[in-house]
């Protein structure tokens, strides 16, 4: 290694250890020369090269400075609407997701909290208590619409988030996606047309598909959400039934919806005739305070089913969420009974007892902090890490990053290498009908350590060599 190698390669170990933050400014030339001892052309040469790897810019005047992750990592671009199709795709999706659930490997995969984010201790203790005192919990069952006191207790929640909704019209489901199966049930029958954004969370093709609906994709943008223009043109053109979307958050590109374009997908419904069924589940992972409304608030003449669940604040295992349908309650009510019959009463008595107490606000306070921690970290390894042309999401909330790679690299490659290495990630065409072959999802909700900084980084250098191969092939 030559002189001016060697002093890039500290340098690279300082930002990416954080000695030098994102932003800073790093030493001169000149007193990075005195420092080392070495001429000031060494430390250009030196300079020069960590500049190529993207880690620091020159600004005139001023210096060298640590690159803002930002520069590098501008959102992916706009997505585009596709006419009503039915879909195909339910076994590769299924076989992709069984085969990341391996307990072996590192998890950049399924979009689920790590055991570390999830408050275990605290729901053991409430469990064996509870189980003490009523050992019938054990083996009683609750019927739909599910437990009281669990019910009384997301009223409040929505209360307290403006949406105020009676006890009785609230459902206990199997998870959020049981809430959307069973929306999306009451409302279509095989053959309706359902929109959706591009790209959209798998569960949701999952489930358009085995109800036998087509899919009408609309344009989407990764910060702003669904574009209510491609939607409104869609509903002129095609009988549109119901439209899933997540306005907070979505999955996975993160986009949040601003609150003019909610009223004017409200407005559209109410024109068209069709139901938005909200998916609002990671709305409590909003870094800011002041979480931005659901659409249900907005909601006046009974155009949205709201589903939700714990699967992404608390924890995936209690498979408990819950469905707002005002006046299309009893048909979910019905359509719940001739299926499931409900959902575990343990864990319906559990959580209540957790959503009582004080311990689900400071969990989530606790969780919003580090997965914004873990966000700025996860964003610095990639603008330096993976190949140059690399775009990513910067949610404003929630543990999950959408990465756009080179379109050279295909990411199903990249997802088979990685797990080659013990290492999962979500590939982008699990995401939408068609496109985004060249994406993948990555989940950052896990205690940040160094390990998670290699296996990323790693991941970043499978990318760049797949990028590189595929370069010199074409
Ligand atoms: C947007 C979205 N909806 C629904 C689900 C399914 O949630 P649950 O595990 O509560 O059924 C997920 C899980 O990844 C999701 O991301």
């Amino acid at each position: 290694v030559t002189l001016y190698q060697q002093i890039a390669k500290e340098l690279i170990v300082q930002i990416r250890d954080n000695t030098y933050q994102v932003g800073e400014r790093v030493p001169s030339l000149r007193s990075m020369a005195s420092q080392r001892n070495v001429s000031i052309a060494t430390v250009l040469e030196a300079y020069n090269l960590v500049e190529q790897q993207g880690l620091i810019e020159t600004r005139p005047q001023s210096g060298y400075f640590v690159c803002q992750a930002e520069r590098l990592l501008t959102s992916p671009p706009h997505s585009k609407s596709l006419r009503p199709a039915t879909l195909k795709q339910g076994k590769a999706i299924s076989d992709i997701l069984r085969n990341t659930q391996n307990g072996e490997y590192f998890h950049f995969g399924l979009a689920v909290p790590d055991d570390e984010m999830q408050p275990q201790q605290t729901l053991a203790r409430m469990t064996n208590r509870l189980v003490r005192r009523h050992t019938e919990c054990i083996g009683h069952a609750i019927f739909t619409p599910g437990d009281h006191e669990l019910r009384r207790q997301i009223a409040l929640k929505m209360a307290k988030l403006g949406c105020i909704t009676h006890v009785d019209n609230i459902v206990i489901t199997n998870g959020c996606q049981e809430a959307v199966f069973l929306s999306l049930q009451a409302l279509t029958k095989p053959g309706d047309i359902v929109a959706i954004e591009s790209p959209c969370y798998h569960g949701f093709l999952l489930a358009l598909e085995s109800l036998g609906l087509k899919a009408v994709t609309i344009a989407t943008d990764p910060e702003d959400g669904m574009d209510i223009n491609a939607l409104s043109k869609a509903a002129t053109q095609w009988p549109i039934k119901a439209c899933i979307c997540s306005p907070t958050l979505s999955n996975p590109s993160g986009a949040c919806m601003s609150d003019t374009n909610k009223q004017q997908l409200l407005s559209l419904a109410k024109q068209q005739q069709f139901v938005v069924i909200e998916d609002d589940i990671f709305g409590d992972l909003y870094f800011e305070a002041q979480r931005p409304s659901p659409l249900l608030t907005m909601d006046t003449n009974n155009h949205v089913i709201y589903c939700s669940s714990f699967s992404k604040s608390i924890a995936p295992g209690l498979r408990i969420g819950w469905i707002i349908a005002e006046d299309r309650q009893e048909q979910i009510i019905e359509r719940q009974m001739a299926s499931t019959t409900g959902v575990n009463a343990l864990s319906q008595k559990v959580l209540g007892e957790f959503l009582a107490s004080k311990h689900y606000e400071q969990h989530l306070k606790k969780n919003r902090n580090a997965y914004q921690h873990n966000q700025r970290r996860a964003l610095q390894t990639i603008a330096q890490c993976f190949p140059k042309s690399t775009h990513a999401t910067q949610p404003k909330g929630g543990f999950i990053l959408w990465i756009a790679l080179p379109e050279t690299v295909d990411a199903y490659e990249l997802y088979q290498r990685a797990l080659g290495e013990n290492i999962s990630i979500v590939p982008g065409k699990l995401f939408a009908r068609v496109g985004f072959e060249h994406y993948i999802r990555i989940n950052i909700g896990k205690l940040w350590s160094s390990l998670t900084e290699q296996k990323l980084a790693r991941l970043g250098a499978m990318a760049t060599k797949l990028s590189q191969q595929t370069k010199k092939l074409s």
